[in-house]
C-alpha cells in the first residue's frame, strides 16, 4: 500500500527525502508539503510508516533501492549516523550507513535523472580559521566527518548536485534551548559551556535554503551557519538579555570530557563557515547570532 502511495507520485518535480524521520528531514516534508509539492520521505521503521513514506535501511550490506520510487526530480539526504562518537565507536556501521549506501543511493540518483541534495557539515573543515569558504581546503578531524568529506567528493562530481554544509542548527524544540528559556523566564539560573563554542542557526533557515534550491533549481555548494563563533555560555547570556533578564543568569561551565577528541568528537576553534552563497543566488539574509534568537524566541 505505502509503495502503491509513492509510486502513484512519481513525478520528475518531486522530491525524495531520504530519511523522512529525521529533525531536518520531518521539517522539509512539512514544508514541501503545504506548498502543495510531491514529496515522498524514507523511514526504516515499518510499523509506523505514514502515507508517502517508503522503507529504507542504510545499514544494510548493500542497498535496496526496491522501494524507492523511479522519476524523481531531486534526492535530499538527511538520514546518516549523526553522531560523531557513535560514528567513532561503530566504525563498520558508520561506513556503511553515512558512506557505502548513500555513495550507491547517489548513484542510484543519477541512474534516474534526479538532482542530489547532500546535507552535510562544517566538520569536514579543521576549523583553525573563521568563515571557512565553499572551496576551503577540506581537512576533516572525526571519522564522522571524513565520512561526510567522501561523500560531498562524489556527490559533487555529477553535475546538477548539491553540497549543503551546515553547522549546528536548533529552535525552539531543542531540549538544551528550551530547558534554558524555561529556566531563565523562570528566573532561575543556567549552566552553559564557556569553553565549547558553535555557530548555531535556526532550522526554519536550513529549511528556506533547501526548499529554494529546489524551486530555484539552484545547485551548488551551500553554507549555512551563523555568521560568527560563539561559546554555549554567551549564546545563553544573548538570550538572557533578548529576554530582558540579567545575563547574570547564566553561570558558564566546563565541557565534560565525552566532547574532547579522543572520544571521536572533533571541537574547532571556529564553527562558522562563510555563507554569501545563501544570501547571492537564494536572496536569504546572513543568519546573524541576533537573527537566530530572535526566531528562537519569536517561536518559544
Ligand atoms: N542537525 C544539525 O545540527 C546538523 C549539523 C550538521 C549536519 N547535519 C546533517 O544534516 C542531516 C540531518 O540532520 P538531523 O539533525 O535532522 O538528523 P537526525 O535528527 O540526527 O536524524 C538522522 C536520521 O538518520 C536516520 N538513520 C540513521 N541510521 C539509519 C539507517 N541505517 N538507515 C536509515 N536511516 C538511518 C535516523 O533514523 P531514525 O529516526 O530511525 O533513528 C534519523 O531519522 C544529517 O545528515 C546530519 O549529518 C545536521
Amino acid at each position: 500500500m505505502q509503495r502503491e502511495t509513492a509510486v502513484h507520485h512519481q513525478q520528475a518535480s518531486s522530491v525524495l527525502v531520504i530519511g523522512g524521520d529525521s529533525t531536518l528531514g520531518g521539517l522539509l516534508v512539512d514544508r514541501l508539503s503545504r506548498k502543495k509539492s510531491l514529496v515522498v520521505s524514507t523511514t526504516r521503521h515499518r510499523i509506523t510508516m505514514r502515507p508517502n513514506q517508503v522503507f529504507l535501511d542504510l545499514s544494510t550490506a548493500s542497498l535496496d533501492a526496491s522501494n524507492l520510487p523511479e522519476a524523481i526530480g531531486w534526492v535530499v539526504i538527511c538520514a546518516a549516523m549523526t553522531n560523531q562518537q557513535a560514528c567513532a565507536e561503530n566504525p563498520e556501521e558508520s561506513r556503511r550507513v553515512n558512506v557505502t549506501n548513500t555513495i550507491e543511493l547517489c548513484k542510484w540518483a543519477a541512474q534516474q535523472n534526479a538532482k542530489t541534495i547532500l546535507l552535510s557539515t562544517n566538520l569536514i573543515f579543521d576549523g583553525l580559521e573563521p568563515s571557512a569558504g565553499p572551496n576551503s581546503p577540506i581537512a576533516p578531524q572525526s571519522l564522522y566527518a571524513q565520512q561526510k568529506a567522501e561523500v560531498e567528493e562524489v556527490v559533487l562530481r555529477q553535475p546538477g548536485n548539491t553540497v549543503c554544509r551546515l553547522s549546528k542548527v536548533l529552535d525552539q524544540k531543542t531540549p538544551l534551548i528550551s530547558k534554558w528559556i524555561a529556566k531563565l523566564r523562570s528566573g532561575a539560573p543556567v549552566k552553559a559551556f564557556s569553553d565549547y563554542k558553535f555557530a548555531p542557526v535556526h532550522s526554519s533557515i536550513v529549511i528556506e535554503v533547501l526548499t529554494k534550491i529546489i524551486e530555484q533549481k539552484r545547485p551548488g555548494i551551500y553554507q549555512v551557519s551563523a555568521t560568527e563563533t560563539i561559546s554555549y555560555a554567551e549564546f545563553a547570556r544573548m538570550i538572557a538579555r533578548a529576554l530582558g533578564l540579567s545575563p547574570e543568569l547564566v553561570e558558564g561551565s566546563l565541557a565534560p570530557p565525552h566532547v574532547f577528541p579522543e572520544s571521536g568528537m572533533h571541537r574547532p576553534i571556529f564553527m562558522d563557515m562563510d555563507t554569501k552563497a545563501i544570501q547571492k543566488k537564494l536572496g536569504i539574509s546572513p543568519p546573524t547570532i541576533e537573527a537566530t534568537i530572535d526566531l528562537l524566541l519569536a517561536q518559544a
